[in-house]
């Protein structure tokens, strides 16, 4: 179909699927074991339900927010997703284009398949960009490449904690491992590599499971950029982080992809959010929480932000979009989430991002311990 005829981010997937090479569309869709986690990121937010406020004057709506205080166009920020070159020959750069035109934040991945450094130069002057980080077991190599993405202008540092060993994505294993564009590039610098598992593992042996909460001061020590830890999932974690003095962390379960039956972001907000409290007031200006994994409706973006998610990040979405149609792709899928937030924040009675409050959504459904 052409671009025209996408109405919503569903459509993405389903040309993604339909045009992607089979082993592509099997590392990108893939999510771990019994791929139970992934179908929850949806389900959780439809458990959710909205209690709209009504005749407050929204003929003007505004939507864009800070996100660790950058601007951002969007409540929504790129997430990191590896090998976009598996996608579309552009990659990860369709991401970096299409969000320097329209103020959107992106994470750069570790596993990108376009270099980092191609991705910062493809950036337009003051285009915001943070960086994901994997832990290399060689702590020099991690020291120069968070540096390096500190020199070169990255605005935060997303830590991936929940990735220690990489999930069993069995589609993915399935598919063997064939060498291919950008699959080679990101092999280039890590050794290890096991040919015979798909591409997750085999791009991903470098990946430290040692690292520890003891670990973080050493971050702080290298970098001022802000630290977020992705991938944390309760509320003890959360305060944990707090309390190592960190900037955030994004409620994730990497897309359902580590895992498997983990709970949703979505679900983990409420009581990371109530556990928050006992530091202070919140919002914290200290302190963000982003939630990130299923997100493909305004609707669901709204939902976090009334229960105090500072953004939400997206990370197949975005990918499925330029699969396609390259940079085009990516900016009708920030047109689709500006009119779809134009016309829900109308119909919840929000002007503004912080007009949205836990009193405008239900959430008795989801359970709290
Ligand atoms: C990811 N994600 C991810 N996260 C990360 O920290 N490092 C990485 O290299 C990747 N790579 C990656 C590849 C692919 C194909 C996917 C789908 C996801 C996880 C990503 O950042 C984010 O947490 C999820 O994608 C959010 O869920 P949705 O939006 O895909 O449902």
């Amino acid at each position: 179909p052409s671009l025209d005829e996408i109405v919503n981010l569903h459509d993405f997937e389903a040309v993604a699927k339909a045009i992607l090479p089979a082993k592509a569309w099997a590392y990108y869709s893939s999510a771990s074991d019994d791929e139970i986690t992934i179908r929850e990121n949806r389900a959780a937010y439809q458990r959710i339900w909205f209690r709209p406020r009504v005749l407050r004057d929204v003929s003007t709506v505004d939507w864009s927010t800070t996100i660790l205080g950058q601007k951002s166009s969007l409540p929504v920020y790129i997430s990191a997703t590896a090998l976009g070159k598996l996608g579309h020959p552009d990659g990860e750069l369709n991401l970096t284009r299409a969000a320097g035109k329209h103020g959107v934040i992106q994470m750069i991945p570790t596993l990108a398949s376009c270099s980092f450094d191609e991705i910062v130069d493809a950036a337009v002057p003051g285009q915001v960009q943070f960086l994901q980080l994997y832990v290399n077991r060689d702590r020099e190599i991690t020291k120069r490449y968070v540096q390096h993405a500190e020199k070169r202008g990255v605005k935060g540092l997303f830590i991936t904690v929940d990735a220690p060993q990489l999930g069993r994505r069995e589609k993915d294993m399935r598919m063997k491992f064939v060498d291919e564009s950008g699959v080679a590039k990101v092999q280039e610098n890590q050794d290890g590599v096991k040919k015979d598992e798909g591409v997750a593992r085999a791009i991903s042996s470098f990946i430290d499971p040692s690292l520890s909460w003891k670990d973080i001061p050493w971050f702080k020590s290298i970098t001022n950029m802000p630290i977020i830890l992705k991938g944390v999932a309760t509320p003890q974690d959360a305060l944990m982080a707090y309390d190592h003095g960190v900037a955030g962390i994004v409620l994730s379960n990497h897309g359902g992809r580590q895992l498997d039956t983990a709970r949703s972001g979505i679900e983990n907000l409420i009581e990371v959010v109530e556990a928050l409290k006992t530091r202070g007031p919140w919002p914290n200006p200290k302190f963000e929480v982003f939630v990130d994994g299923g997100v493909r409706r305004a609707s669901d973006v709204l939902k976090a932000i009334a229960l105090g998610a500072k953004a939400v990040g997206v990370g197949r979405a975005f990918m499925y979009s330029f699969c396609a149609y390259g940079q085009e792709g990516v900016e009708k899928a920030f047109q689709i989430f500006r009119d779809e937030l134009q016309m829900n924040m109308r119909l919840i009675g929000a002007r503004t991002i912080d007009e949205l409050t836990p009193d405008m959504v239900d959430a008795s459904a989801i359970h709290s311990h």
